[in-house]
């Protein structure tokens, strides 16, 4: 089976409104019906709907729009939060789940990574779940136990596990400029898509988009996207560069 590429570029906390806005005019500008990839851009909730807004002017422009978390319940007395239905309200398509700073940062547990999954998918919104291991867990050998426990957290008793698209994102590769090897990156997605065939059966497993993020750049994107199951980019730093970010989407 041939899976799209996904390219998402998570601005984190960084542009406000103005920024944002022009950020994602340049990146638009160099999207159109003959890009390959499926590309998304993530703003800070408060330029969410401006963003929005550009996007729907740009005729023939298809960039999808996606919010950085979200609360697992749709409404009540939740002082701060922003749920799913809202931000569907405001034009959203995706929502990044379960980042590293969200769990390392936020107190994002496994069981609430999978609590704002479900929230996303009862609503119309593509959840970007993402898991990965710490230094510490990689050189004491336990990447995979780490990413499968966090993948099976996320994967099991959900209604729609074929609209998850999943992204692996070593800790230590996140900001820091150090990337994973390909290869490496490889074996890891490999074994979270075998993992999906067990919990979720062959069709799911080869349909399912997983992104790999950490310091990727224009530079090494070629290397890491022509992995068999390396499926697209979660891209931070690179992403607040239209250029950096188109270049990587041209090499998807
Ligand atoms: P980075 O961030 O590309 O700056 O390493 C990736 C991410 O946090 O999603």
């Amino acid at each position: 089976m041939t899976r799209r590429p996904l390219i998402a570029g998570n601005w984190k906390l960084q542009n406000g409104l103005d920024a944002s806005t022009s950020l994602a005019r340049a990146v638009a500008a160099g999207i159109d019906a003959s890009t390959k990839p499926e590309v998304v851009i993530a703003p800070v909730f408060t330029a969410l709907a401006s963003v929005a807004t550009v996007l729907r002017e740009l005729e023939g422009k298809t960039v999808g729009l996606a919010a950085q978390d979200l609360h697992w319940e749709d409404k009540g007395a939740f002082t701060g939060e922003v749920s799913a239905p809202l931000l569907t309200d405001v034009g959203c398509t995706h929502v990044i789940v379960g980042h590293s700073e969200r769990r390392q940062l936020f107190g994002d547990t496994d069981e609430r990574v999978r609590r704002k999954v479900e929230a996303a998918l009862r609503g119309v919104l593509t959840p970007i779940a993402c898991v990965g291991e710490t230094l510490e867990e990689r050189e004491a050998g336990l990447t995979l136990e780490v990413v499968l426990r966090q993948l099976d957290a996320i994967a099991t008793n959900l209604h729609d596990v074929s609209r998850i698209v999943l992204a692996y994102e070593p800790v230590w590769a996140i900001g820091t400029g150090r990337v994973a090897k390909a290869e490496d990156a490889q074996d890891v997605h490999h074994a979270i898509r075998n993992r999906v065939r067990e919990l979720a059966g062959d069709a799911v497993a080869e349909g399912m988009r997983i992104l790999y993020g950490g310091s990727v750049k224009a530079d090494n994107a070629a290397g890491l996207l022509s992995q068999p199951d390396i499926d697209g980019a979660l891209v931070g730093g690179a992403s607040l560069d239209a250029s950096q970010f188109l270049a990587i989407v041209a090499a998807a």
